[in-house]
Formats: structure tokens, sequence, C-alpha cells
């Protein structure tokens, strides 16, 4: 369903009377985002809202999954729940926007902030530097922009057990560590015996996208951690798990 379209919302989730809704829908090309602010706030902000709404219709509980884009990458250190959102792109601005919408609309939510996502499903941030490392392509990547990869798998375990426990509120969740794009993409080399000099390092600014971007937006998650939730393991024993369950390392 489009969750732009309220009426449609309303009365899917009015039909199927969830008790827990996840919403896992976004625009999220960051630079058609900048491109298209339009379609970003109505997909990004009003979608949420409308979400938001039909959970309270029938008192479901509400995940929305948010960014670490919502920060501008300044703070020297990892971002707390409770830091103070400054996004650099209209995609942080319309993340932003809806996380406020959907706390203005319904208290029974938990907004997951999380970043650098990677997993087995879909285009994200590895899989296109697999593919060209495997294919024994030039890649360049980024290496003045840092963060915290998190594997699809450990947030999707976290939020199960986030959501047994009525603690309602805005949540950091990603794994543990940090590095650049750089620095991922070497690990990455090594990890599928591709040779590293297959890759060059170039800083964001050089590539000269529409989005500007945070340039070290590690999450901490310091919520999940005050609460006594175990920590989410590092991302490089994440990543060596999720290569081996590929069946490439
Ligand atoms: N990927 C990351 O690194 C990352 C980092 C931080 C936070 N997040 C957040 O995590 C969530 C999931 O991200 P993701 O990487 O899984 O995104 P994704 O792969 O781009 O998936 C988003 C999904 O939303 C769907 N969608 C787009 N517009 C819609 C609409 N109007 N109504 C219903 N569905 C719509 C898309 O369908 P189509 O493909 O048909 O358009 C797509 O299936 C998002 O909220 C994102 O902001 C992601």
């Amino acid at each position: 369903m489009d969750i732009t379209d309220l009426g449609t919302v309303l009365q899917k989730v009015n039909r199927f009377r969830p008790e827990l809704i996840l919403n896992t829908a976004a625009f999220t090309d960051v630079d058609q985002n900048e491109i298209f602010p339009d379609q970003s706030f109505r997909v990004n902000a009003l979608g949420p809202r409308n979400v938001a709404v039909a959970a309270r219709l029938v008192g479901a509980r509400l995940v929305h999954f948010s960014t670490d884009f919502v920060f501008d990458g300044k703070k020297q250190g990892a971002y707390q729940e409770w830091d103070h959102p400054n996004p650099l792109s209209v995609y942080g601005k319309v993340k932003l926007a809806g996380e406020e919408l959907i706390r203005q609309t319904y208290g029974m939510h938990y907004i997951v902030r999380t970043s650098w996502l990677f997993g087995e499903n879909g285009k994200n941030l590895l899989s296109t530097l697999h593919e060209k490392l495997l294919a024994k392509q030039n890649v360049r990547v980024i290496s003045d922009q840092t963060g915290s990869p998190t594997y699809s798998l450990d947030l999707a375990r976290a939020v199960k057990m986030l959501v047994q426990s009525p603690a309602f509120g805005t949540y950091h969740l990603s794994n543990s560590g940090c590095c650049s794009r750089f620095e991922l993409a070497k690990e990455a080399a090594a990890l599928l015996n591709c040779p590293e000099h297959l890759i060059t390092p170039i800083t964001g600014r050089e590539l000269n996208l529409p989005a500007a971007r945070p340039e070290s937006s590690v999450l901490d998650n310091y919520c999940w951690r005050l609460m006594g939730f175990p920590p989410l393991r590092h991302y490089r024993l994440a990543y060596r798990e999720f290569l081996q369950e590929q069946g490439v390392h």
C-alpha cells in the first residue's frame, strides 16, 4: 500500500487490526530527495504521520525507522538520542519531520534511528561494492564520512527485543564500532580476497553529489544501554557472519 494515501492506510490497518506495525517504507535515495522535495516530504514525513494515525485508530504499537542523517555530523563523538538534530539534507530534514509528526500524533511509538544498513535483500551499503570488487572493477569510495555499519538482521533482533517492553520513545540502534566508507571498502576487499588497489579514496566534495552528508554520524545506542539491553555486536563480527551466510567468506 502507498503510505502517502491516508484513506488507504486507515482502511488496510482497520481491516487487519494489527497489534504491531513496523513502518519500513521510505523514499531513501538521498540525492533524489534533494531533487524531489515535495515527494520527499510526502513519503518520509506525511507517510509516517498517516501510519501513526492508523496505528492510533486500532491501538497498535508502532515501530518507525529513522536515520543518522538527522544529525549534521559535526559532533566529536557518537550521537545520543537527545543530541540536537541538525540535518544537512532534504532527506535528513524530512526524516526528522516524520519523527516529529509521529511524536505529535501517537504515543505508543518506538522511533528507531539506525545507520549504514547492510543485509541480504535489496541494494545497500555493501551490495554494489561487493559486485564491483568481485568483478575486479575499480571503485572510488568516500574516505571522509564515518558511521556505524549495521547488519539488518541484528537490527531486527534488537527491535524484536525492544517491542516486548512498552518503553516507548526514540532509540539509536546500530552495530558497535565505526569506520569510514573507505575503511569499510578495504575490509570488504580483504574478506573477499580482492586486491586493495582496486579501491581509491576520494572526498565527499570530489563526488559533488546533490545532497550533503554528515561527516561523522556514529550513533551511540544510549537509551538501549540504559534500559539494560545487551550491546549490539561489533559491525566487523556481523559483517563476517553476513558474508559466511552468503557463502562468500
Ligand atoms: N539503508 C540504510 O542505510 C538506512 C540507514 C538509516 C535509516 N534507514 C531507514 O530504514 C528504513 C528502511 O530503509 P531501506 O534501506 O530498507 O529502504 P529501501 O530499501 O529504499 O526500502 C524502502 C521501501 O519503501 C517503499 N516505499 C517507497 N515509497 C513508498 C510509499 N509511498 N508507500 C509505501 N512504500 C513505499 C519502497 O518501495 P519501492 O522500492 O517500490 O519504491 C521500498 O520497498 C527507512 O526508513 C530508512 O530511512 C535506512
